[in-house]
């Protein structure tokens, strides 16, 4: 049984990472416009450097939750019919053992280099722009899709979403394209679909099943009911 697995921001809630609209629209006490667009890092870079620095090490200190767990032993189950597709930039879902993973947003760990292209792994800060392992310049950026920028691995996403049985959307809210219109492609070509959530989301197409509840409940439950 093939299974695309949605995840968000929701997913690492309980792992001390913060949500983007949970807190009243701040994150992390920042706009989002402010620190996480492409004007933002050419009107202030040293800021949009600082806050993605600070990003880096607060997930360097928090650990997988239950619910990342469940997803990887659902993988070591069904192997590769499990793909997990991720808005989120933290490395928590590897750190549990997904291996069939896509970071459609980019991730933390690693930098983008703006003059060659490269995107090497980095754990450290970027705010004193070391040079880029390739090339040598210093113009690396955090590898983070930022609003207005295309995210990574559409094709493959979109091939996978339009070719699984099952569709399974968890702590995200909907809110952000092309990840929120993944429900009704998934729908359109006949999976079934699962949102497993701390409050049920309103999208345009409704999901089959909606179980609502924290993560690192919910998930656990629901991969026992796959693999019993
Ligand atoms: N368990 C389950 N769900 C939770 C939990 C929890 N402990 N805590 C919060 N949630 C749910 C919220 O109810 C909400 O629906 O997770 C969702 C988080 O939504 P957002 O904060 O909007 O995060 P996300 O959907 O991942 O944002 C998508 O927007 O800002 C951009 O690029 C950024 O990847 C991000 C994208």
């Amino acid at each position: 049984m093939r299974i695309v697995v949605l995840t968000g921001a929701g997913i690492s809630a309980e792992s001390g990472v913060a949500t983007f609209r949970d807190a009243g629209g701040l994150w992390e006490g920042r706009r989002v416009e402010d620190v996480a667009t492409p004007e933002a890092f050419v009107r202030d870079p040293d800021t949009v450097q600082r806050f993605y620095d600070a990003r880096r090490r607060a997930t360097a200190s928090v650990v997988p939750n239950a619910a990342h767990h469940a997803l990887a032993r659902l993988e070591q189950v069904l192997g590769d019919d499990v793909l997990v597709v991720t808005q989120n930039v933290d490395d928590l879902h590897e750190r549990a053992g997904t291996r069939n993973l896509v970071h459609m947003h980019g991730e933390l760990n690693r930098a983008l280099c703006t003059s060659c292209g490269a995107r090497p792994r980095w754990l450290a800060d970027l705010v004193d722009a070391p040079a880029c392992p390739a090339c040598g310049e210093r113009m690396l950026r955090p590898d983070v899709v930022w609003f207005g920028e295309l995210p990574y691995e559409l094709d493959r996403i979109e091939r996978a979403v339009t070719g699984c049985e099952v569709f399974v959307s968890i702590g995200t809210s909907g809110n952000v394209y092309p990840a929120a219109g993944y429900v009704a492609l998934a729908s359109a070509f006949g999976a079934r679909t699962v949102e497993l959530n701390l409050e049920p989301t309103s999208g345009a197409v409704p999901f089959d099943v909606v179980r609502a509840g924290l993560a690192t409940e919910v998930v656990p439950a629901w991969v026992e009911t796959v693999l019993t």
